[in-house]
């Protein structure tokens, strides 16, 4: 296209530096906006865990909570969700009548939502979460532990959860299976999958090394293990 006035021309030169302008502002905002978010909402108390353990919050779906639950039905001892986000599973938790149901989480915003959560549903008192690191927690006296953390951070889980769990306890994975130990049991398909592991006298069985987290039998699909565990998430 010709432009033969040269004010025209001048005008929409101008025109245009000001549309890559604003442009470049809007991309400007919206990067502080997400550094923003970023910084005050995620990143609160991850500031001294090294950049690998550092796990994202991401809700679990309510039939993984069921599935969790499910393995975990009528347990004794200690139920502790290891970075507990919101709060649903431990919750849900003591709604199944597990006792005392405790969650770690890094946190303070999610640690304050599942307070709020467990105020708004009558359970305050029954329930406890803690703002500490999950890295940093004793696992000595918890018999049912519940994860839902990323594969990258799992080796080194496993790792404490041997040195520290009781006889007895029982593990349950959410999404991800624990890389070298063999479960007893598996439940649900896809992204509700979860696997549950026993310590034993000699600590977990292992897997093969080929397959980890194959189940021994075909998951299962249970039904609620108790009329109380539904998260609406
Ligand atoms: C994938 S989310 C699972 C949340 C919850 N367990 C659930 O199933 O809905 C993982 C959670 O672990 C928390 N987390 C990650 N590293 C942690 C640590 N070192 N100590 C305590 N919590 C941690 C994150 O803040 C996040 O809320």
């Amino acid at each position: 296209m010709e432009q033969d006035d040269p004010a025209e021309a001048l005008t929409e030169l101008r025109e245009r530096r000001l549309g890559a302008l604003e442009l470049l502002q809007v991309a400007a905002g919206s990067s502080v906006a997400a550094y923003a978010v970023w910084a005050l909402l995620l990143q609160p108390g991850f500031r001294r865990v090294p950049l690998r353990l550092q796990v994202p919050y991401v809700g679990a779906s309510a039939r993984q909570v069921q599935n969790v639950l499910w393995l975990l039905r009528g347990r004794p001892g200690k139920t502790v969700d290891l970075g507990s986000g919101d709060g649903r599973i431990v919750l849900a938790a003591h709604r199944c009548g597990l006792c005392p149901a405790v969650g770690y989480e890094l946190n303070p915003w999610l640690v304050g939502l599942a307070r709020l959560h467990a105020w708004r549903a009558g359970c305050a008192s029954n329930v406890q979460y803690r703002r500490e690191d999950l890295w940093k927690v004793s696992l000595r006296d918890c018999h049912n532990v519940s994860v839902f953390l990323a594969p990258s951070v799992l080796p080194m889980l496993e790792t404490k959860l041997q040195a520290e769990l009781p006889k007895g306890a029982r593990v349950v994975s959410g999404r991800f299976p624990l890389p070298t130990w063999k479960p007893v049991a598996v439940v649900g398909e896809g992204l509700d999958r979860v696997w549950a592991y026993d310590i034993c006298s000699d600590g977990p069985a292992r897997e093969a090394a080929s397959s980890p987290g194959t189940p021994t039998q075909a998951p299962v699909h249970p039904g609620p293990p108790c009329s109380q565990a539904g998260y609406q998430t």
